[in-house]
């Protein structure tokens, strides 16, 4: 059974209150395959989600971005999607995505779910149907199907490099058995590109958001939302790129795409958004994806990606923040995600600055520092304007896991040749629970075949330490530092949404405030710091020492408006 929200007066009330929700909310992201597994096949479920929304409602979020939950070979982790109007068959039903989404509006809570509409899997009827009905067919217009070069046809169409590493074509056989076309794939050969310059193409993904904003979905997160338009003539990367003049990536044309997106959003009662996965390192071409008319927010990378030092992170608060201004949209800010290293372990290494391009196996880390960094990044982050992104396990602090070879899944690690340890390590189950794995990520008691399987991925034996379970009953622990922090951002009209002004400081330090009465000490120095003016201190990652803020931590001040 479906009940899409269509009728008028049954759109939930938490859907259609506060229109600028999203200009200062809180959104945890939930790896479903990771999150909580209700029936014990070793696979995070949308029930388990169900289950546990009283812990996210406890921790004090506003929505929820789910990565995406559709049916899927799983060759990407989801992002290789066969039918977008569905649920995984392991992850549950489309009537239990309904009740997640109902369940968790009626607990205040909205849903964000991630499209994918650069590429879709190979196992999509639509590209079975390409494969089968041959060159020049009306079916492969809707992806990039291409003669090769050579006499022979048996050379790529051009060199581009994928953003996994290695090649973005993949060469067909004909129905006859013959060698045939070529097809794109900026990603695996399982995610063939589609062609953005194709009605059907077009019509298709605005016909699947409107079914998910029926459901009473909130919001969107866009996948590779910068990749979608190719220049048709096919032509090799410019050793300099001028700006818009990549054949792949962030072409001038990509936006009629998302203006087209946010009439559709706009049509609906509540603010329903559009949240941009951009990497685009210009700050200002980044921007024009938040023009009014275009998407509400994108991620922030820029943040992410500099190492824990003062005048490194402030130059990326002012860079972001310039941007963001005259478009008017708030900016986001995120310190992780399913994809890249999690702050405990990133803050803890020599290099804390984040590039896909340098993950190796071994990387020496000090995990006491990363943690101290990580909370007082936590914090920071929080007293940022704007929107906050948390991903599942940062708020118990779990560090990245170095996994043995044998389990890994992520073809990045694999198109590596094995370098790239991939993004496998921040995508291990959860520890709830309990002093061995699966540390209640699974049930108990067996499910319906009688048996209850080890995790997806093999959680390690020192989670003892950070389930949930163990963290609730510790006023220390980055549960309860989160949990501290989300509450009072909330309370505090000052924080979310908003300016920022700095104070005077040490170069070391970030001494910002926001409204009449709240600001934030962050020491990235190596000594204890004295603190401004204020009547209270609000909350503090470390504990203050003779009225001094040590290194690495932040406090939040009040002080009198
Ligand atoms: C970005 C997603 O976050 C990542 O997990 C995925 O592999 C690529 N896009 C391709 O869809
Ligand atoms: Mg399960």
């Amino acid at each position: 059974m479906t009940m899409p929200l269509t009728e008028p007066g049954t759109v939930p009330p938490t859907l259609v209150k506060d229109p600028l929700w999203w200009r200062s909310a809180v959104i945890y992201q939930v790896y479903v395959r990771s999150f909580a597994d209700s029936d014990g096949d070793g696979t995070g479920d949308l029930r388990g989600v169900r289950s546990r929304l009283g812990y996210l409602k406890e921790l004090g979020v506003d929505a929820l971005w789910f990565n995406p939950w559709y049916p899927s070979p799983l060759a990407d982790g989801g992002y290789d999607v066969s039918d977008y109007r569905d649920i995984h068959p392991t992850f549950g039903t489309l009537e239990d995505a309904e009740l997640l989404i109902t369940e968790a509006l009626e607990l205040g809570i909205r849903t964000i779910i991630d499209i994918v509409p650069n590429h879709l899997s190979s196992e999509h009827p639509w590209f079975r149907a390409a494969l089968a009905a041959g060159p020049g067919s009306p079916e492969r217009g809707r992806f990039w199907f291409h003669p090769g070069k050579g006499p022979n046809g048996d050379e790529m169409p051009t060199s581009w490099i994928s953003n996994f590493q290695g090649d973005t074509w993949t060469r067909t056989v004909n129905p006859d058995g013959t060698p045939g076309e070529w097809y794109l794939h900026l990603f695996t050969p399982e995610q063939p590109d589609l062609n953005w310059n194709h009605p059907d193409v077009r019509r298709e993904h605005e016909d699947i958001l409107r079914f998910w904003f029926d459901r009473g979905v909130a919001g969107v997160r866009i996948d590779s939302a910068g990749l979608l338009i190719k220049d048709p003539a096919l032509p090799e990367v410019p050793a300099e790129v001028p700006p818009g003049g990549h054949p792949t990536e962030d072409r001038d044309e990509v936006h009629d795409v998302y203006r087209s997106w946010r009439r559709i959003a706009d049509s609906y009662e509540g603010t329903r958004v559009l949240v941009g996965e951009v990497w685009v390192p210009d700050a200002q071409r980044f921007a024009a994806y938040l023009r009014p008319d275009e998407m509400h927010t994108a991620f922030n990378f820029d943040f992410m990606s500099r190492p824990w030092d003062a005048a490194e992170l402030r130059a990326s608060i002012d860079l972001m923040l310039a941007a963001h201004a005259p478009v008017g949209a708030p900016s986001t800010w995120v310190l992780s995600n399913h994809d890249v290293t999690r702050p405990v372990t990133r803050y803890g290494r020599e290099d804390s600055s984040f590039a896909f391009a340098r993950k190796r196996f071994g990387t020496p880390t000090d995990l006491d520092l990363g943690r101290r960094r990580a909370r007082a990044a936590a914090l920071l982050t929080a007293a940022l304007p704007g929107s906050l992104y948390l991903y599942q396990g940062d708020e118990l602090g779990l560090p990245e896991v170095e996994l043995p070879r044998e389990v890994l899944e992520d073809p990045m690690h694999f198109r590596s040749g094995g370098v790239d340890p991939g993004r496998d390590g921040c995508r291990v189950p959860l520890p709830w629970r309990g002093v061995a794995a699966p540390f209640g990520f699974s049930p108990e008691v067996p499910g319906g075949d009688g048996t209850v399987a080890a995790p997806w991925l093999p959680q390690p034996a020192e989670w003892a330490a950070l389930t949930v379970q163990a963290q609730e009953s510790d006023p220390a622990s980055m549960l309860w530092l989160y949990r501290q922090a989300l509450r009072i951002r909330r309370r505090e009209g000052s924080l979310g949404d908003g300016t920022l002004t700095w104070l005077p400081s040490d170069p070391t330090a970030l001494v910002f405030q926001r409204g009449d009465d709240v600001v934030n000490v962050t020491n990235l120095g190596t000594a204890p710091m004295a603190l401004p003016d204020h009547d209270r201190i609000l909350l503090s990652s470390t504990p203050l020492v003779g009225g001094m803020l040590p290194p690495d931590s932040t406090a939040w001040l009040h002080r009198p408006a």
